[in-house]
């Protein structure tokens, strides 16, 4: 069927140059009508200077088959309303880039905002970006959906009145479309290549009112103006699952800053019909398309529930709302739970009672056209309930085994953190961190159900030791704790199963901030060499001296010295008291330090495995030059080289907390859910 349907694309695009040309060659003697018709639309694209600029944002997926077709046709849609208009396409994919090059300033790539490990961005991410943009209108809108010009003159309307407003309407959905944009972007055509008039259009869609709310695919405009469009925190949403489009038109409701209403009744705005679900996530994986269809949002586990849970669970209820129609050629506002006619100058919510009474001509007209509306919207309205109730329990459904070949860089290699809730906020620090490094090979093991759900929430790669203790989420889980020696138990162990997989791991503690990129250098340590943090804190001497191994960042390689040794330390942590830590040391560097080879090596005898201190001085541990007691622990640290530096060497969460985020070793805004780097 998909592929039916991508021939039938091809086979209408290549007619549709086809007919390009042929005009092109043949008819280019327009009609008298149609010529007065080019003239007046040209006058209006050329854009009014007292017209209202309009912004509007996007997130395509990647421009390539029928998908990309549709989001093209989408975009020049919009661009062919107004001079006025500027798109800016939140994405991450070069293919955008080139689709945006020929429209040269009218169509801006924006990749900087906070994104899935999937591709698919985040909606909060997307709207506390879209601030940094100037614009009289902000639009949002889903990038199938077609725009025609009463769309500008809606905008135009509602930017006349008195009050900050926000409105959404919703994308109607139709199974065959017949015309086509012509090249120059500007007309519709028929397939016989005669232009169609956007009144016919209009028409043509008004007939249609097959909208579908539950789906969501609505735009949302509101005006730059003084007030926000709502008071409450917005959830890291998923773009393009339609429930954060029903999440801000509840909270700007109750919320009461704003004049909302719906305005579906006079922006013509429609999608194309089609078997594929929404865009985003890498198009054609069949595992990714699965989980990018779910809706990430919902919450089926208490913990997050209490996160968002309130402003989740409340109910959308479009019937509510104030629409606006146009009756006889006059903007209205009604609420059609009640049966009210606000005409002309609407001035403000407070004021709409006083303004009820109208001529009883006029009155008669309205209330007819009104009525007439209502019946249709009766059938329209859509009960979220059912599609807010939190449903399957928050999965990802990605194993280990799954995972790993997505996120792993060219040489097979990945970047671990292994992190219960306590350190939520740290964890996600340290992946702001990587993602401002631009690396992505990272994920994480979450040692409860907690963190799992909060790392989907996240958006990050994750996934579930099934052996993890579960009493581990506590505010005390640090160095010299029972639950320390468990947890770093789990390391080791999920360490191993990644390198017998095939793959090498660079195990990285959450609270260890990362300068610079140390993989290439830890490559190049060469097979049957493991890299490993010292915890030595003098200044000169060796580094290798016993218990001196920091098991909270290390490089191993998937090779078969590695997988034994490690096999070793693993065997020996299991029955040991203590933690792992001293495994390590003692299994690789024998008890003592029997095994030390010079000042910075060690090697196992029975598996010739190498263990190689990293330089102090470009690895530095929490208690090395007392760095963290530096003015400008950053500037300090660059001035050395270092490539990481471990906030360890400290008693309890908090400290160790309020020691990082002091020294501006801090890249993430708990309050936002987003990275710095993304907030405007
Ligand atoms: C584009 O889509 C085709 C099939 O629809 C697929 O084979 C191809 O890999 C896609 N290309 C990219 C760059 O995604
Ligand atoms: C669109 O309309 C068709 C009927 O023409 C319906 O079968 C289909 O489910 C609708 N699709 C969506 C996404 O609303
Ligand atoms: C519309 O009318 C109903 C019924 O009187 C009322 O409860 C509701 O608040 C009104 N809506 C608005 C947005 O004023
Ligand atoms: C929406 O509100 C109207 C009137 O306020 C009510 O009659 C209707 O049942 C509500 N719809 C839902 C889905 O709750
Ligand atoms: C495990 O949980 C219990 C309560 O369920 C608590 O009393 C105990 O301290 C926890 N264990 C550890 C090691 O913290
Ligand atoms: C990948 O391997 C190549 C060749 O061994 C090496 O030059 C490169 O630095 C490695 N890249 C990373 C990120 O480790
Ligand atoms: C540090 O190293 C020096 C020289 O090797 C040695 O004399 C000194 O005792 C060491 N200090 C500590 C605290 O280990
Ligand atoms: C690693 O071990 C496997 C099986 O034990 C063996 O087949 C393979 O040749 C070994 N590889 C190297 C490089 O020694
Ligand atoms: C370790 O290296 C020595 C000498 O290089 C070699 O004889 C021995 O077979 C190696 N052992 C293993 C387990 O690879």
């Amino acid at each position: 069927m998909k592929a039916f349907q991508v021939g039938l694309w091809s086979v209408w695009l290549s007619g549709f140059v086809l007919i390009g040309l042929s005009l092109y060659s043949t008819q280019r003697l327009p009609t008298l009508k149609d010529r007065i018709r080019v003239t007046k639309l040209d006058q209006e694209a050329v854009g009014d200077p007292d017209n209202p600029k309009i912004t509007i944002f996007s997130a395509p997926s990647p421009f390539n088959g029928s998908v990309g077709a549709r989001q093209s046709l989408a975009i020049r849609s919009w661009l062919a309303l107004s001079a006025q208009i500027i798109v800016v396409l939140f994405s991450q994919d070069p293919s955008a880039v080139s689709f945006a090059v020929p429209f040269g300033s009218r169509v801006l790539v924006e990749p900087n905002i906070d994104f899935t490990f999937l591709g698919t961005p985040f909606f909060h991410s997307m709207i506390a970006r879209s601030r940094s943009f100037t614009s009289d209108i902000f639009v949002v809108i889903d990038p199938e959906t077609i725009l025609l010009p009463d769309f500008i003159s809606t905008l135009n309307y509602a930017y006349e009145l008195d009050r900050d407003w926000l409105l959404v309407a919703s994308s109607r959905n139709f199974s065959y479309f017949p015309y086509y944009l012509d090249e120059a972007g500007k007309h519709w055509q028929r397939g016989d290549g005669k232009w169609v008039r956007t009144q016919e259009l209009q028409e043509l869609l008004s007939k249609i009112w097959r909208w579908n709310r539950c789906e969501g695919r609505m735009l949302m405009a509101w005006n730059s103006g003084d007030w926000p469009l709502h008071t409450g925190v917005l959830p890291p949403f998923l773009y393009g699952k339609g429930i954060h489009n029903h999440w801000v038109i509840n909270e700007a409701v109750s919320s009461e800053l704003r004049f909302v209403f719906d305005a579906s009744w006079t922006i013509s705005s429609f999608h194309l019909n089609h078997q594929d679900h929404w865009p985003n996530g890498i198009v054609g994986d069949s595992r990714v398309s699965d989980i990018e269809n779910r809706r990430w949002e919902y919450v089926g586990n208490s913990h997050i529930g209490a996160l968002y849970g309130s402003l989740l669970y409340r109910e959308a209820n479009y019937s509510s709302l104030i629409k606006l129609l146009k009756c006889s050629g006059q903007y209205v506002f009604t609420n059609t739970t009640e049966k009210t006619v606000y005409p002309y100058g609407y001035q403000s919510a407070r004021s709409l009672c006083k303004r009820r009474i109208l001529h009883s001509w006029w009155k008669k007209r309205i209330v007819a056209c009104v009525d007439a509306i209502k019946s249709l919207d009766k059938i329209l309205d859509c009960s979220l309930k059912d599609q807010m109730r939190p449903s399957a329990p928050l999965d990802l459904s990605f194993s280990l085994e799954s995972l790993l070949p997505l996120i792993a860089d060219k040489n097979k290699t990945i970047v671990l953190a292994v992190a219960g809730y306590s350190y939520k906020d740290m964890l996600m620090n340290w992946v702001c961190r990587l993602r401002r490094l631009l690396i992505t090979n990272f994920m994480i093991c979450a040692l409860d159900q907690e963190t799992y759900s909060f790392s989907v929430l996240q958006g990050l790669p994750v996934f579930k030791d099934p052996l993890a203790p579960n009493n581990i989420s506590f505010n005390d889980c640090h160095f010299g704790t029972e639950c320390f020696q468990r947890v770093t138990k789990v390391k080791s162990r999920m360490v191993l199963s990644i390198l017998k997989l095939g793959y090498n791991v660079l195990l990285s503690d959450v609270d260890v901030y990362w300068f610079m990129n140390p993989l290439p250098l830890l490559h190049s340590l060469g097979p049957a060499v493991l890299g490993a943090q010292s915890d030595e804190f003098n200044k000169t001497g060796p580094i290798n001296l016993p218990r001196r191994l920091n098991s909270g960042f290390y490089f191993a390689r998937s090779d078969n010295s590695t997988i034994a040794a490690m096999e070793k330390v693993v065997k020996h942590a299991a029955t040991s008291a203590l933690s792992e830590q001293p495994s390590f040391y003692d299994t690789l560097c024998g008890e003592g330090g029997s095994n030390r080879v010079g000042d910075n090596r060690c090697v196992e005898p029975e598996t010739n495995l190498t263990v190689h201190f990293l330089d102090r001085n470009l690895f530095p541990n929490g208690a090395y030059l007392d760095l963290w007691r530096k003015k400008n622990v950053k500037a300090a640290c660059v001035k050395m080289g270092c490539f990481v530096l471990h906030n360890n060497w400290i008693g309890g969460r908090l400290k160790k907390l309020e020691r990082q985020v002091l020294s501006g070793l801090w890249d993430y805004d708990s309050s936002t859910r987003m990275c710095l780097q993304n907030l405007p």
